[in-house]
């Protein structure tokens, strides 16, 4: 039976030809800061976000961990919108790693705005804690892979400038609202004075994430990366992997978005409610209530035709597009689903 997994742009498998770029690479012991094909994506993503510098590290998680410990002091705030990664699938990091305290707030379709964030500013009265950052998620994951608009973006950046709050952008799929909108990845980056992207997502390497910012900044990153374990070797294999991503996988993004709308369209045609104007990239969160069927039931009966999505609640299942999910795959995930939802 042909199997389709749209559970997340994680599964992806690295292509033969990513394979063949990962072992011609040039490598040295990058903790020592010699590895070639590390220092060259290094200095390539900070130049292409308009930075002075970046960090290569495992993943999206220890990305944004290590910001917020290197723009915090324990017992600092860090505003966030509710449904974010950091405040939601880290583990309680912000918490355990850096002795800060998350002052989620509620957000439209994982926006939130400069108002908002401007009455959750503490004052400066002893009973507080001391807000330092503002940390932004884009696309946003739990929103469906909805762009947090850049105007918005550039209202919050005003804001921080008034109150002297730093800003951090989890953007492990920032390259999909660069894509999707065609505003370039400096112009996105700029209002923030970190960004994490991962390549491991819509770009389809196996691992491997990067935070950019100014060289003070990622000089102190650079100490929480070897404290969290996270100083590598030779991980110019998959710096390389990477580098090939770049160059080969993210202007196909767009097909993955194209292939997103597709599927969510068909949703709505058999029933299920999808925020279509939230479905922007790669991302379809459609919610079962109406069918009368829960989203765990729907999931094992899609499962059963081998195809694979991710239930988010009790009748919401998430969707998403990605690097080995073609045309065909899409056409049979819309029959599969006309076949369950019918
Ligand atoms: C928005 C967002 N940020 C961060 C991460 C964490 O990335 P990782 O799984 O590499 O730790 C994810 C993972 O899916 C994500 O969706």
């Amino acid at each position: 039976m042909r199997k389709i997994d749209l559970r997340s742009d994680t599964v992806t498998k690295p292509t033969p030809a990513m394979r063949q770029a990962m072992a011609e690479a040039p490598v040295g012991d990058d903790v020592f800061g010699e590895d070639p094909t590390v220092n060259e994506l290094q200095e390539r993503i900070a130049t292409l976000c308009g930075k002075e510098a970046a960090l290569f590290v495992p993943s999206g998680t220890m990305s944004n961990q290590i910001a917020i410990n290197a723009h915090t002091q324990p017992g600092d705030e860090v505003i966030c919108e509710y449904g974010c990664h950091i405040f939601n699938y880290e583990g309680g990091g912000a918490a355990l790693l850096s002795g800060a305290q998350l002052h989620p707030l509620p957000g439209a379709r994982g926006v939130i705005t400069a108002e908002q964030i401007k009455a959750a500013i503490r004052p400066a009265d002893h009973h507080y804690a001391h807000t330092r950052l503002i940390e932004l998620e884009n696309t946003h994951n739990r929103a469906g892979g909805a762009i947090f608009p850049l105007d918005e973006i550039r209202r919050i950046r005003a804001l921080a400038d008034e109150f002297n709050l730093v800003m951090h952008l989890d953007g492990a799929r920032l390259w999909n609202a660069h894509i999707a909108t065609h505003i370039s990845m400096q112009e996105w980056a700029a209002p923030f004075d970190s960004i994490s992207l991962c390549f491991s997502k819509g770009l389809g390497t196996p691992l491997g994430s990067i935070l950019v910012g100014s060289s003070e900044f990622i000089d102190r990153a650079h100490r929480y990366r070897k404290v969290y374990g996270g100083g590598m070797r030779q991980v110019g294999v998959i710096a390389a992997a990477a580098l090939y991503a770049l160059d080969f996988h993210l202007e196909r993004l767009a097909d993955d978005h194209r292939r997103a709308h597709q599927l969510a369209l068909k949703l709505v045609d058999c029933g299920a409610h999808v925020d279509l104007d939230a479905t922007q990239t790669n991302i379809v969160i459609a919610d079962f209530l109406k069918s009368g069927k829960s989203a765990a039931e729907i999931n094992d009966e899609l499962k059963t035709q081998g195809v694979l999505a991710l239930p988010v609640s009790a009748s919401r299942i998430r969707f998403v597009t990605h690097l080995n999910v073609d045309d065909e795959s899409i056409a049979h995930a819309i029959r599969v689903l006309e076949d369950v939802l019918r």
